[in-house]
């Protein structure tokens, strides 16, 4: 059996203005799919809509705050009335690159709640306004970007760490509620993966460290991720919900 091809369907990637999110985005666009590009840098949604386009896919590009529930409601709007269809939600915006490391004692409190308001809250929000589509469908996938933090328990990324931990927990609990209507809900937690966006935050010598770590030891790259993102999107995973995939190498092992 071949697989089954997605050309057609409707996705929207949040965060993907630049990074894996950009990575996912063009990814669907070139097997066909028609994507929703939303960002709150509405330039950096716009260039890689563009990009999209340029290279012959369907794609639109959209202004969104996953913090903001009428601009979730928007968003999905948005998918709908220029797609006619909602399959897919990517949840991938975060506060991530830009984040400082340092230990929780001088994390500002301040950066705690917008980070787990972006990267957990959003996620809430944005699922929550794509689920009426789907349920109306009778089909729907939701795939949520962790990290694998979570099970490394990595020090100094305390607000980042917790809102992920939250994010494969509301995978769990979403996916018990949405299983009736065939709406599957899965977490991919990456390995620290290289993007085009310099991450000042990881000096040269942890980055040794942690290719060191890996049964695999080299860096990790957007094109490792695509396709498990691809997975999860797919009809192939229609029986898999509620499940955590870590993309890291091997370093940790759930
Ligand atoms: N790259 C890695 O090493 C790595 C590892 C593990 C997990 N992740 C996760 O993968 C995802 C993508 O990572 P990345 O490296 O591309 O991150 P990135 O920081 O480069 O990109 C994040 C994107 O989210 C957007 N964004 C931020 N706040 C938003 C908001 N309120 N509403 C809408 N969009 C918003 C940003 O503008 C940006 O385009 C994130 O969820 C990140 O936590 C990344």
């Amino acid at each position: 059996m071949t697989a089954h091809s997605m050309a057609g369907q409707a996705v929207i990637v949040t965060g993907g203005g630049q990074g894996l999110g950009r990575a996912f985005a063009t990814r669907f666009a070139a097997e066909g799919l028609s994507v929703l590009v939303a960002d709150i840098r509405h330039e950096a949604a716009d260039a890689v809509a563009a990009e999209i386009t340029a290279a012959g896919g369907t794609a639109r590009a959209m202004h969104v705050d996953v913090t903001d529930e009428p601009s979730c409601r928007a968003m999905c709007e948005a998918a709908l009335s220029a797609f006619g269809r909602l399959d897919i939600l990517v949840n991938n915006a975060s506060i991530f690159s830009t984040l400082k490391m340092r230990p929780f004692t001088e994390i500002p409190t301040e950066e705690w709640r917008q980070v787990i308001d972006v990267n957990l809250t959003g996620v809430f929000l944005a699922s929550r306004a794509a689920v009426p589509a789907m349920k109306e469908a009778g089909r729907g996938r939701i795939v949520n970007i962790a990290s694998a933090v979570v099970p490394m328990g990595r020090p100094n990324y305390l607000h980042y760490v917790s809102s992920k931990a939250g994010v494969i927990g509301m995978t769990r609990g979403m996916a018990r509620e949405l299983g009736g209507w065939n709406i599957t809900v899965n977490a991919v937690l990456p390995g620290a993966t290289d993007t085009e966006i310099p991450r000042e935050t990881v000096s040269p010598e942890q980055r040794a460290t942690l290719i060191a770590s890996r049964s695999i030891q080299r860096p990790g790259t957007p094109d490792d991720l695509t396709g498990v993102v691809r997975f999860f999107a797919s009809e192939d995973s229609s029986f898999v919900t509620g499940q955590s995939l870590v993309v890291d190498g091997g370093t940790v092992f759930l």
